[in-house]
């Protein structure tokens, strides 16, 4: 088999490898210079409308739509667009073989690619119900999304099981949409989850009961507390129902199932230093390995805000931290330097006709305010956290007994001074 050579590779074909290809683009590459390797059969796309607007029944998404980089309001990189710039855009080429030390990749056809610099962006997969040993998960309908081979599995099924019953196996970022997705298909939908309320590694009870109502309003059944345990099929190993951990049996034509994502590192294991579960950067996105980079969902790196080594798998950084590898490098090369990455988490989802969107970190003690009554014709709410009142008091109603001791930076006042607590300082947000 030939042998490819290229001066920079990007293993991995989607979001964060799109918006490295811009920068390198802008950057100047040479025609010829720089090549993406991808398992997927299409150029890098907007991975979020895989679970929104692709599996709508009106107003729906399909490519080239959404090629990347219009979901951060840039032009769109259609296929001509790598041709063009003389970027080799090489598909349905799955790498199975990363040896780091020779620069060497080999794809599962056997073609040997060469690189002088590495940009690893190969994302998460989905950890599936057969990784817990769950009795039928392999039965046919059950399904998973991460990619859009998998968006049109689910488009199929929805047009082939019209009025039909879907289980949602999971509360999260995936079960959320899905079921929303599946529902405005006119398909029966109930969700099944572990947890006491939904997307519990972001929401507040407070934003997870209105959700919880808002979706039990459109008609989806939430079964909460429990797991799905096993599934029933049919003669032709189709799934018919999903047997509960609580002895609850669920009819069932489809099951999707969002249990979370598992970033995709095991080509690199013992090669790289790898830390929180993803492959450990600096603030340029710089692995252990010279020469090799490491962006989006599987980049551990230093969350400059929080003085933390984080992993964040979502696509605001997934295209900041491709741009900023890419940067990075062109500006070493020539013998200069940028600001370290300093970002600021920033996540969001849509479903139904509702939209959330969230900055910073979820830590501390939570505030909810505005209209959160699901069944308000004018809700609109948000939540803010707080975290270390060392020093500063901040006042909101009762709450300052519950903080540390700590003088308030505004009045001098401290927890045990008289006018602390009084009626001119009650509900007052003092300080932050
Ligand atoms: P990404 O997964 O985009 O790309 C990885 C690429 O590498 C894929 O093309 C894959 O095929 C390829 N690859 C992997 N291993 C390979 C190998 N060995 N050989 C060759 N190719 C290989 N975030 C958000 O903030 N808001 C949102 O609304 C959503 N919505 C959303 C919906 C769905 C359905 C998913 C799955 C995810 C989201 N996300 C999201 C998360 C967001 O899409 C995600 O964080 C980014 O896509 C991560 O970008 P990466 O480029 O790191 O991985
Ligand atoms: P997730 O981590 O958001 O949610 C996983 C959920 O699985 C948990 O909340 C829990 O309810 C549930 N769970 C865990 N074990 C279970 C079990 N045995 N049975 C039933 N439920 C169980 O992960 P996800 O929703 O699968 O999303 C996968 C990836 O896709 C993540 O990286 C996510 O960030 C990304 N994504 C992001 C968005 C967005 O940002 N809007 C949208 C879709 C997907």
């Amino acid at each position: 088999m030939a042998e490819k050579a290229f001066k920079y590779v990007i293993l991995g074909g989607g979001v964060a490898a799109g918006y490295a290809a811009r920068e390198f683009a802008n950057q100047g590459v040479n025609p010829g210079e720089l090549a993406i390797l991808s398992k997927e059969a299409v150029a890098p796309y907007e991975r979020p409308a895989l679970s929104k607007a692709y599996l709508f029944p009106e107003g729906t998404a399909r490519l080239p739509g959404f090629h990347v980089c219009v979901g951060s309001g840039g032009e769109r990189l259609l296929p001509e667009w790598y041709t063009e710039k003389g970027i080799s855009l090489i598909l349905n080429t799955e790498v199975v073989k990363a040896d780091l030390a020779s620069k060497t990749l080999t794809s599962a056809a056997g073609e040997t690619f060469k690189y002088q610099i590495l940009i690893i962006a190969t994302g998460s997969t989905t950890i599936r119900l057969s990784d817990f040993g769950v009795q039928g998960a392999d039965a046919k309908n059950i399904f998973y999304l991460r990619e859009i081979d998998d968006a049109d599995k689910l488009v199929e099924v929805i047009k082939a099981k019209k009025n039909g019953k879907a289980l949602v196996v999971g509360g999260g970022y995936i079960g959320l949409e899905l079921s929303a997705a599946l529902r405005i298909n006119n398909i029966d939908v109930s969700m099944v989850y572990p947890e006491p309320w939904c997307m519990p590694r972001l929401f507040t009870a407070d934003l997870a009961g209105f959700y919880e109502g808002y979706y039990a309003n459109k008609g989806i059944k939430i079964i909460k507390g429990t797991v799905a345990t096993g599934f029933g099929t049919n003669e032709n190993g189709e799934v018919t129902d999903v047997k509960l951990k609580d002895g609850r049996v669920m009819e069932a034509d489809i099951v999707v199932v969002g249990v979370g994502g598992r970033p995709l590192t095991k080509l690199f294991k013992g090669q790289v230093e790898e830390e929180k579960g993803g492959i450990k950067t600096d603030g340029f996105f710089k692995t252990s390995v010279p020469d090799v980079y490491a962006v989006g969902d599987v980049a551990t790196f230093p969350m400059k805000l929080y003085n933390e080594m984080r992993r964040v798998e979502h696509v605001d950084h997934a295209r900041k931290s491709a741009e900023q590898a890419v940067k990075a490098i062109f500006t070493s090369e020539q013998g200069n330097s940028i600001e370290e990455y300093d970002y600021l988490p920033y996540f969001y989802s849509r479903a139904f006709d509702l939209s959330w969107q969230f900055y910073g970190d979820n830590v501390g003690d939570s505030v909810f305010f505005g209209d959160g009554n699901p069944t308000s014709p004018t809700h609109k709410f948000g939540s803010y956290w707080i975290k270390d009142w060392e020093g500063r008091w901040c006042i909101f109603g009762e709450w300052y007994s519950r903080r540390k001791q700590g003088n308030c930076q505004s009045c001098k006042g401290s927890a045990s001074s008289p006018q602390f607590g009084s009626a001119s300082h009650r509900g007052r947000h003092l300080c932050l």
